[in-house]
């Protein structure tokens, strides 16, 4: 079992459909796959056509509430599960802050489930923050995935990400997580800023940046409204073979 961290502090970059069509993606390949989603907003959740539940969250397992395994539901893709997110988990930061072993309580959640439970791969979708869930999902994590908006701004948040990493490995909190990869979304191939952003961080990540690019498609936007994952709601598209493309290199990189 690996736990998976999707994460950049910045909003509106592409964690959520990456954690989605990633988690999709390997599902439908025959892997293991639980997807947590810690984001208030509830955006993977909904995404997947699931409700959010303040019951069913994150919230009460995280402060010693409620077993971790009872908030896991199945979805209709075989061999995906959720736990589900919900406005709730806003007010999980004030709660933990006040335990000491507030960042911690999130991997030794996932290190017990992972005695009963054989996922493969479990996956977090991280909120747009830097606060203590987005810190507990990057202590809880074997290894990271930057999901990277092809624009110039995308290039500052990223030296920010990968400084708190060091940070939060520095301060010895949970696994030592590797800065796994850096996928690209939002491409758009006829700018030359997407160009230009890919090489400068080719240039900088060589090793992490995967060669899997997600182009910015009407589809890959559009797709959570109707509850779909993309190999759902446009299969055989360019977004659909771009996640595909995508999850095929996540799982060589680990062969
Ligand atoms: N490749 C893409 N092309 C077009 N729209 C996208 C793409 N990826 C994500 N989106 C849309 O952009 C918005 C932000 O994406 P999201 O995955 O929710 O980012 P984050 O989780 O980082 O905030 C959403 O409305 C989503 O549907
Ligand atoms: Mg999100």
């Amino acid at each position: 079992m690996k736990i998976i961290a999707i994460a950049n502090q910045k909003g509106g970059v592409g964690k959520t459909t990456t954690a989605i069509n990633l988690s999709g993606a390997l599902a439908y390949r025959g892997k293991k796959i639980l997807l947590l989603d810690l984001d208030p907003q509830a955006n993977a959740t909904s995404g997947l056509g699931e409700e959010a539940t303040s019951e069913g969250c994150m919230y009460l397992p995280l402060i010693g509430q409620a077993r971790l395994e009872d908030n896991i539901i199945p979805t209709r893709i075989e061999n995906l599960s959720l736990v589900p997110g919900d406005m709730d988990l806003a007010g999980v930061e004030i709660e933990l802050a006040q335990m000491p072993d507030y960042l911690s309580r999130l991997r030794q959640l996932l290190v017990e489930l992972e005695k009963t439970h054989d996922y493969d791969y479990i996956i977090l979708d991280t909120p747009p923050s830097l606060g203590i869930l987005m810190t507990s999902a990057l202590a809880a994590a074997d290894e990271i995935v930057i999901p990277l908006q092809c624009e110039w701004f995308g290039l500052e948040g990223l030296a920010k990400i990968v400084h708190i990493i060091e940070h939060v490995r520095e301060a010895g909190i949970g696994s030592p997580a590797i800065l796994e990869g850096i996928l690209m979304t939002m491409y758009d191939g006829r700018t030359n800023l997407s160009k230009q952003v890919v090489e400068e961080v080719q240039n900088y990540f060589p090793e992490q940046l995967y060669k899997a690019i997600i182009p910015r498609s009407i589809r890959i936007g559009e797709a959570p409204s109707y509850g779909l994952t993309i190999f759902e709601h446009d299969r055989g598209g360019a977004g659909a073979i771009a996640y595909e493309q995508f999850a095929e290199e996540f799982l060589k990189r680990r062969s």
